[in-house]
């Protein structure tokens, strides 16, 4: 039984729940723009964000910006089979932390503005292997031109009839304004999270196979590492 003050695993490894804030409040100290939220998502935020993702006929689930993993633990919940999880973090402390916490993931620690350099690149995947893309990305709080690459990535990414699902604070106004090329087919509120937070989905009706130039993102030491030049 999940209990507030453990959480487990996809192999049932019981894990503090209060390690997991701990981590999650160093981080926001460090990096307070990148992190973007005051705590990590709720159970049931995780919950609405995972409900539709599934990944049937051997395709591949994306997450970007998974923080701690609680939007993780959920998707893999929904039966999701872990090898078939990509995800793209930022921090170098999370995603150590995810992959050892996820070790059959493939947990890429890099930007989510190079998805098309992390995926193809580094994992030999296409775009058409991936039915959905989870995102957890603060676009509200990260520099605006970073936000907008990552909104033109995501697009580019997405082949016909893929979706996105996407949360925001920003409960008026949604993440609709970043993702103009994508219907919008829902959005819903969850207030049982601190703040209370939106999820939109979207979905592709048409490929867009416009790639990130490369040259904006290069590879470091290390496998699996690749970051936005500046
Ligand atoms: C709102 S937090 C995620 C919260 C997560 N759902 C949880 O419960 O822990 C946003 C995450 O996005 C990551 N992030 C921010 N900018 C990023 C980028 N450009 N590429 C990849 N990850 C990024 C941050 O490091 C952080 O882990």
């Amino acid at each position: 039984m999940r209990s507030l003050f453990s959480t487990a695993n996809s192999s049932g490894i019981k894990e503090p729940m209060l390690k997991r804030l701990a981590l999650f409040g160093s981080e926001l100290v460090a990096n307070p723009r990148a992190i973007g939220a005051a705590c990590p998502s709720s159970p049931l935020l995780a919950r609405r964000m995972a409900r539709s993702v599934k990944a049937t006929g051997g395709s591949y689930v994306l997450e970007l910006g998974p923080g701690t993993g609680a939007i993780t633990d959920a998707i893999l919940r929904g039966g999701v089979p872990e090898n078939r999880l990509v995800v793209i973090e930022k921090s170098p402390v999370l995603a150590r932390v995810l992959r050892r916490r996820y070790p059959r993931a493939h947990v890429m620690e890099g930007d989510a503005a190079c998805i098309q350099e992390i995926v193809h690149a580094r994992l030999g995947l296409n775009a058409g292997q991936f039915s959905h893309i989870v995102s957890s990305l603060p676009l509200r709080s990260i520099p605006k031109p970073v936000a907008e690459l990552i909104a033109r990535g995501i697009q580019d990414f997405l082949s016909q009839g893929a979706s996105l699902v996407q949360f925001t604070y920003d409960l008026r106004n949604g993440s609709v304004g970043w993702f103009g090329r994508l219907q919008h087919v829902r959005s819903s509120v969850v207030w049982l999270n601190v703040p209370p937070a939106r999820v939109d989905e979207y979905f592709a009706t048409e490929a867009h196979s416009v790639a990130v130039p490369p040259v904006l993102c290069e590879g470091h030491a290390g496998p699996g590492v690749t970051s936005l030049r500046s």
